[in-house]
């Protein structure tokens, strides 16, 4: 196809199915064929499905879910088996020497491969050792590592002794990994020294000691084993802290299998909700393992010699899926970079496709936009013929960011496949099917075969055809979070009461006349900063932690890189000393992470509140984005004469985000 310059192409494209090259009858019939057998027999479907999987023990039926009273998810709960065997030992006969996972670091010329053999040798030898110090099946492990190697050989060393982990993000502050040791009740943490980025390091193993030191005796955490990533030197605690080169290196590469049952518990996965608790979500082994396999496989379908690049951290659930389960399961080669997108500068990462030719890059519209602001020369400098797919998720992505990573990266002959998903759903939800699906700029297209996706209403009353609603399931999916872990009723108040007997995702979506989705954002009180959750409560606690603080609240405001900036409005208690902006900003670093900084903080008078003392976030987030009137009814607000003063302040301070 020829190319076009971006805006003809985007006003060809805008609202139509137009970019249906690649579709094919053939595919199409297949697909509609499984769409239709997934809606009348999902039964039937899913055990089909189930054979992807090597099982120690088969399953003899699919789902037992219901979503109803107790709400209970439950899949293929009489099978057994071990994920890191499906990962690993299942390909050593066929594909033993071919590369499983590819290393690319952030210094130049600094890589590593492993085969599937090399791979498996190093997980037995971690699963060993994690055993050898006392860690059983059901144990909780924690990971907390730069994008490395033994990021992804302990996962699967977890998931081989059955202990599930709980992969803690690098951005975490110490306050926020200790509240996720203590309640995840972890018995040790696999940290490194520290992580690089370029001539920085951030400091890893100093911020679990000061987490564990926070915890104090509410840990349960009785090992530390550190990788050495950077050669920093580090506080090593005698009987506690190990380093993972002695401990992997005393063991011999084999290390027996712990044969779990399908519904006990793989990982925890912590995400943010509507309160200031972190929540972790449950997900379990063989429901996992059948979806992550499927999910990947329908829309990033492998050949043999596919290189497959999602860029994630491996603490988000696309680093589960995407990085480490689907493609392992699936039989792929997946490929980890240790740096950010233009680092050590800007076209790294499309040299990092050149190289290892790869075939799917898969990432989040925040990065798309980075790297199109850095201009179409960049990518235009290397060879990306070998690209096939190019995946987003994560957030929405605009018409122009899709068609730019589509004409710019693709060169029109790569798919960009957008996907919604969700650290609750583990796996795909919404999205395209190679050579089935003609795509539309901007929409994660539709659901999944087998999957029930439907719109309502504000009360949870489903409608059909054309229309924007609330984005909810009716139907379980195997890879579906089982539960909150020590929050049951949690999990039922927030994802299966807002309509009886389904899931809520709590996203908006607008469907058009062709049945595709348009995701339009969450309808909850969470931002979503650069493909990170954050909830406002989490931001509003932090910062009430300053005594100066009367009260604050934190909305999320557009912004053109991160997608969402946020802005947070306190109000001082009276006769304090005047608080710096600047101050609140620190505190929410340390409290949550430096990934929640805010763009901008307003010290103002008071909050817009409704009768009840219900702060009016909607109408806050307005006017952050500096509009001063057409409201809409302000007639819920206790006192509406204090939405002109905050007009002002904004009007004086504001900066372009
Ligand atoms: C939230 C989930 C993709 C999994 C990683 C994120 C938003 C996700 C899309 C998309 C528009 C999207 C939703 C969702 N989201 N994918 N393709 N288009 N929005 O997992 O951290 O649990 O966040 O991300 O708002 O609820 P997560």
């Amino acid at each position: 196809m020829t190319p076009m310059n971006l805006e003809d192409a985007f006003t060809a494209r805008q609202n139509k199915a137009l970019i249906s090259e690649t579709v094919t009858p053939e595919k199409t019939a297949a697909y509609e064929a499984k769409v239709a057998q997934g809606r009348d027999d999902p039964e039937g479907f899913w055990m089909e499905e189930s054979g992807r999987i090597s099982w120690a023990v088969a399953p003899t039926h699919a789902s037992t879910s219901d979503f109803t009273g107790n709400v209970s998810i439950r899949w293929f709960d009489d099978g057994k088996l071990n994920l890191s065997v499906n990962c690993l030992d299942r390909h050593l006969k066929d594909r033993g020497d071919q590369i499983a996972l590819i290393w690319e670091g952030e210094t130049d010329g600094v890589r590593r491969e492993l085969t599937y053999r090399e791979l498996h040798a190093e997980v037995c030898r971690m699963a060993a050792a994690l055993r050898g110090l006392g860690i059983k099946r059901g144990d909780r492990v924690a990971i907390h590592l730069p994008m490395v190697v033994e990021a992804v050989v302990s996962m699967l060393a977890c998931a081989r002794i059955g202990a599930p982990h709980v992969v803690l993000f690098g951005g975490f502050s110490a306050e926020g990994i200790s509240e996720r040791l203590v309640d995840s009740g972890a018995v040790a943490v696999i940290t490194a020294d520290a992580a690089r980025r370029g001539a920085k390091r951030i400091p890893h193993k100093a911020t679990i000691d000061d987490a564990l030191k926070l915890a104090g005796t509410i840990s349960s955490v009785k090992h530390v084993i550190v990788v050495n990533v950077t050669d920093t030197d580090v506080e090593m605690k005698a009987g506690r802290d190990h380093a993972y080169s002695a401990l992997v290196s005393a063991q011999a590469p084999e290390c027996e299998p712990e044969i779990m049952d399908a519904e006990d518990v793989l990982f925890l996965l912590y995400t943010s909700g509507s309160t200031g608790k972190p929540k972790a979500m449950v997900h379990t082994s063989g429901g996992y393992a059948v979806w992550a396999s499927y999910t990947l496989g329908t829309v990033y379908p492998q050949q043999p010699g596919d290189v497959h690049w999602c860029t994630a951290d491996v603490a988000w659930i696309t680093g589960h899926t995407c990085v480490v389960y689907g493609p392992l399961l699936n039989g792929a080669t997946t490929l980890i970079y240790e740096g950010l997108p233009s680092s050590p500068r800007p076209g790294r990462w499309w040299e990092i496709v050149q190289r290892n030719r790869v075939t799917s890059l898969f990432t989040a519209p925040t990065a798309i936009r980075a790297l199109m602001r850095e201009g179409d020369d960049f990518p235009r400098q290397f060879d990306l013929s070998s690209l096939r797919a190019l995946g987003t998720a994560g957030e929405p992505i605009s018409a122009d960011a899709w068609l730019w990573f589509y004409e710019v990266v693709g060169r029109g002959k790569a798919l960009v496949l957008d996907t919604w998903w969700q650290t609750e759903t583990a796996g795909i939800m919404l999205g395209p099917v190679p050579g089935a699906t003609p795509l539309k700029p901007g929409s994660a297209t539709r659901p999944l075969p087998s999957l029930q996706a439907v719109l309502t209403d504000e009360k949870g009353n489903i409608f059909e055809g054309p229309g924007e609603g609330c984005l909810c399931f009716t139907r379980s999916w195997p890879g579906q979070a089982r539960t909150i872990w020590q929050g049951h009723d949690r999990f039922i108040q927030t994802y299966f009461t807002f309509a009886s007997g389904m899931y809520f995702s709590g996203d908006g979506a607008r469907r058009d006349e062709d049945g595709y989705f348009w995701i339009t954002g969450r309808m909850d009180d969470v931002i979503n900063v650069s493909g990170h959750r954050i909830g406002t409560a989490e931001i509003e606690d932090a910062v009430g932690i300053d005594h100066r603080i009367a009260e604050a609240a934190a909305v999320g405001v557009q912004h053109d890189l991160k997608g969402q900036g946020i802005v947070v409005f306190v109000v001082m208690r009276a006769n304090k000393a005047g608080v710096l902006p600047s101050e609140i900003g620190e505190v929410i670093s340390r409290q949550v992470g430096r990934y929640a900084a805010p763009e901008r903080v307003y010290v103002v008078d008071e909050l817009p509140k409704t009768r009840s003392g219900k702060i009016v976030r909607r109408l806050l987030r307005k006017i952050a984005e500096g509009q001063t009137g057409e409201f809409g009814d302000l007639s819920s607000l206790a006192d509406s004469s204090v939405v002109q003063p905050l007009i002002d302040i904004v009007a004086r301070e504001r900066k372009p985000a």
